[in-house]
């Protein structure tokens, strides 16, 4: 086993050796992995994960770039298609006892990330199986891409999803690194140097994808679930196949999901306070404002000047944000 895991460790260096690599986020080196920017143990994660996941047709995949509004659509999509085993309205609900993230995993972060290697086995996980990941569409597993499996990806505004990346970002960094300042991710973040950026081709991967095959990807806007939560919420459990009968409408279900998945009441539960994910990262980070718009307060006009200019001559043709 030992000789396994060193063999494992050389190969691991000599892949991560070829690869470009750049000064990411807080002067750590970032590595282009199939077009994407990821930290190391990432790398590894993410070939684990292709090489071993075997999606059913059933699956569920959230699938955003980081600040995107993740936790949320993982607890929404979670308590709309459990909701016949678990009653959103319940004092028991999952989601009052745990964060959606533990609920449902990231492949990259908690399924195939540990530090063991081990693979696990995710064939008695109940079904539907909802995963997570900031993975980008084309480096999704085979078995994603083949099976009939469903794919919703939330995007966020650029500039909110910066701000809010920053924020967290810092706050989680061990004190021994350097303070991450907002120019030096700004920088970074124009560049496309950033955590599974660049970000214009992550959205782009994701809303092709959702135009090419409507049925099997829908493409959602966290500024437009934040508006019509419950017009959006309709949509994503059409999508999923388990569309809202007239009667669960009329009994107050949409409503009583869209208050169970609210940011005041997942930011006040008890183990959003004080918990921690796979005893890492506390939970409270995930829950900052919770606010579109929030990036006017740190911007200043030659960053929103310049940051205008990357979305408009990388998105502007698609009409996403303006
Ligand atoms: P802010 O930092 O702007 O507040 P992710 O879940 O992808 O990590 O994204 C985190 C962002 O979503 C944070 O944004 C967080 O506050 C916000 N968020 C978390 N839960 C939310 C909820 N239930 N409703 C709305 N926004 C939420």
């Amino acid at each position: 086993m030992k000789e396994e895991e060193e063999a494992l460790c050389e190969e691991e260096e000599e892949l991560l050796q070829s690869l470009p690599k750049e000064k990411g986020w807080a002067s750590q080196y970032m590595y282009l992995y199939q077009q994407f920017w990821c930290f190391p143990p990432l790398v590894q994660a993410t070939i684990s994960f292709q090489k071993h996941f075997q999606a059913k047709h059933n699956d569920i995949v959230i699938a955003s770039l980081p600040k995107s509004g993740t936790t949320w659509l993982k607890a929404l999509a979670f308590a709309t298609v459990k909701r016949h085993r678990f009653v959103p309205s319940s004092q028991n609900h999952p989601l009052l006892n745990s964060n959606s993230h533990t609920i449902v995993p990231f492949f990259e972060f908690n399924i195939y990330g540990g530090e063991d290697n081990v693979i696990p086995d995710l064939s008695t996980i109940p079904e539907p199986r909802i995963f997570g990941t900031h993975i980008p569409f084309p480096s999704l597993s085979h078995s994603i891409h083949n099976s009939n499996c469903k794919i919703i990806y939330i995007c966020r505004n650029p500039f909110d999803a910066f701000i809010s990346h920053w924020h967290f970002f810092k706050t989680i960094l061990p004190s021994s690194l350097p303070t991450l300042t907002l120019e030096e991710a700004f920088e970074g973040y124009c560049e496309g140097i950033h955590p599974f950026g660049p970000f214009w081709s992550h959205i782009l991967g994701y809303w092709n994808a959702s135009k090419d095959k409507p049925s099997k990807v829908l493409f959602l806007k966290y500024e437009e679930i934040k508006a019509n939560t419950n017009f959006e919420l309709k949509r994503m459990a059409q999508f999923l196949g388990c569309p809202f009968t007239k009667e669960e409408e009329s009994g107050g279900l949409v409503d009583s999901i869209i208050e169970l998945c609210s940011f005041k009441k997942m930011k006040e539960l008890e183990i959003n306070k004080s918990g921690k994910i796979a005893n890492l990262i506390e939970n409270k980070h995930f829950f900052r404002k919770g606010e579109t718009g929030d990036w006017v307060n740190y911007f200043s006009p030659s960053m929103i000047e310049k940051l205008s200019k990357v979305i408009e001559e990388k998105l502007g043709e698609f009409g996403l944000f303006f």
